[in-house]
């Protein structure tokens, strides 16, 4: 059929109808959205009929080679690139401790991030704290950054992937995020353009995951694997527990600070060590160690020595930002009022509405409610008691950090924290493992 008889509105009309696509009318579509002959409020007509009807694997696959040559595709055609992305949580800061663990260790780091999307932060938002932190360079420079550097961090560029980059804000905006194609092509549209040879793919899974079920997880890891072995990359998918917050810190500059942290080897538990599992499945896939034990024992190292901290504050200077954050934590914008929210009564912590903490973030302005909305990057939350430990009546379960002219929204936030968000039982609940499952796929 001749791409002339084609229209946005019957397009639109034939995914609301649950018909298949073809490759033609996708790639139709994407090109109209890219050059604006394609409307954005067309465009996120298709995306909900997307996401109420699903589409098949081949659909999938048209989308995500759409959006993939909507821009610019580097290969670097070196086994130790290799990168790591989240399908998106709350309080995931990895990527500031595993690029630089990975790195430090003779990885090559190409990362194209995100910012926010519906309920979870973005790394692109975070890292942004940073005063003076360029995530906008040209490929020209990212490839120069790369090759010298080992490492580097940016936002989506024009170049890269562009149809994503008008996407994924109206799919933040449009209740269109928890989709296992648009995310696939969303994802891997981007991560396939950057040019690695491997990438470990986070997928989480829980009340604070797009993905709500394991079963939805599997899903879309699945979907991820495959479209990455299409296009030879070596795939490692692990499904991560997102029903309580990742780390203590929930917020922009707040993660930040909870990173070094990390990086400083007296972070909590829970994110030092999926880090090191990420950062060790990422030189594992890299060829630097023969498993992913030895590689998470060469993450181990790096990380214990320094030399992982080291690579981040050479991250931080060659982006243009201040490294002296790492040492002077009061470089970084945090806000200056606080509320303490405190148990109701004595028990175990049972359960951690996620989602609702991450909208909760969104509330304070460490989100975005529309496009155009500016992130705050001095607003959050620090818990003190996760899931499973014991507390006391009055004992502090966590810090918001707000402004003064918050503090009647605050007022009812700490309300809903106690009375819904946080729930507590007469004893100790079962926990899922973080680290839930993992599988490696390696191109022929
Ligand atoms: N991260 C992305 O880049 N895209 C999604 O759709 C979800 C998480």
């Amino acid at each position: 059929m001749s791409t002339k008889n084609f229209t946005p509105s019957a397009i639109i009309k034939k995914k609301r109808d649950k018909k298949q696509l073809t490759k033609e009318e996708i790639q139709w579509f994407i090109n109209g959205l890219v050059d604006g002959k394609v409307s954005e409020y067309q465009m996120t007509a298709l995306l909900m009929a997307i996401y109420l009807n699903g589409m098949t694997t081949k659909e999938t696959a048209a989308l995500t080679d759409c959006m993939l040559y909507s821009g610019t595709v580097l290969d670097f055609n070196d086994p130790t690139v290799i990168d790591k992305h989240s399908t998106g949580g709350v309080g995931d800061k990895t990527s500031f401790i595993l690029a630089p663990i990975a790195a430090a260790c003779g990885v090559k780091v190409p990362m194209i991030a995100g910012r926010g999307l519906g309920h979870t932060g973005g790394t692109v938002d975070k890292i942004e704290s940073i005063k003076g932190f360029k995530t906008s360079i040209t490929l020209k420079q990212f490839e120069q950054r790369l090759k010298k550097d080992g490492i580097v961090l940016i936002g989506q560029t024009k170049d890269i992937a562009p149809a994503d980059k008008i996407i994924y804000s109206l799919r933040d905006v449009t209740a269109t995020v928890e989709s296992i194609p648009l995310i696939t092509a969303s994802i891997m549209s981007k991560k396939l353009a950057e040019g690695a040879s491997g990438i470990v793919m986070d997928i989480k899974t829980g009340q604070g995951a797009f993905m709500k079920t394991k079963a939805q997880a599997r899903a879309l890891a699945t979907s991820i694997r495959e479209t990455g072995l299409r296009f030879n990359k070596n795939m490692m998918t692990i499904l991560t527990d997102m029903n309580q917050p990742l780390g203590n810190a929930v917020g922009n500059s707040l993660e930040i600070i909870e990173s070094i942290e990390v990086l400083k080897n007296r972070g909590p538990k829970d994110i030092t060590e999926i880090s090191i599992d990420l950062a060790g499945g990422m030189i594992h896939l890299a060829g630097l160690a023969t498993t992913h034990e030895k590689g998470n024992a060469m993450a181990r190292k790096a990380l214990k020595s320094g030399a992982a901290l080291k690579k981040f504050e050479e991250l931080i200077k060659n982006q243009g930002g201040d490294p002296k954050v790492c040492s002077n934590y009061s470089l970084l914008p945090v806000a200056k009022q606080t509320t303490i929210v405190t148990a109701p009564a004595a028990g175990y912590v049972s359960n951690m509405n996620n989602e609702r903490i991450g909208l909760l973030c969104v509330d304070l302005g460490g989100g975005r409610k529309k496009a155009s909305d500016k992130v705050d990057f001095e607003v959050g939350f620090i818990f003190n008691k996760k899931l499973g430990d014991r507390v006391k009546k009055g004992e502090k379960l966590l810090t918001i950090y707000h402004h003064a002219k918050q503090n009647k929204m605050v007022q009812e936030m700490c309300g809903e924290f106690t009375s819904s968000v946080i729930k507590f039982s007469k004893t100790k609940p079962k926990l899922s493992p973080l680290l839930i499952e993992k599988k490696i796929s390696w191109s022929k």
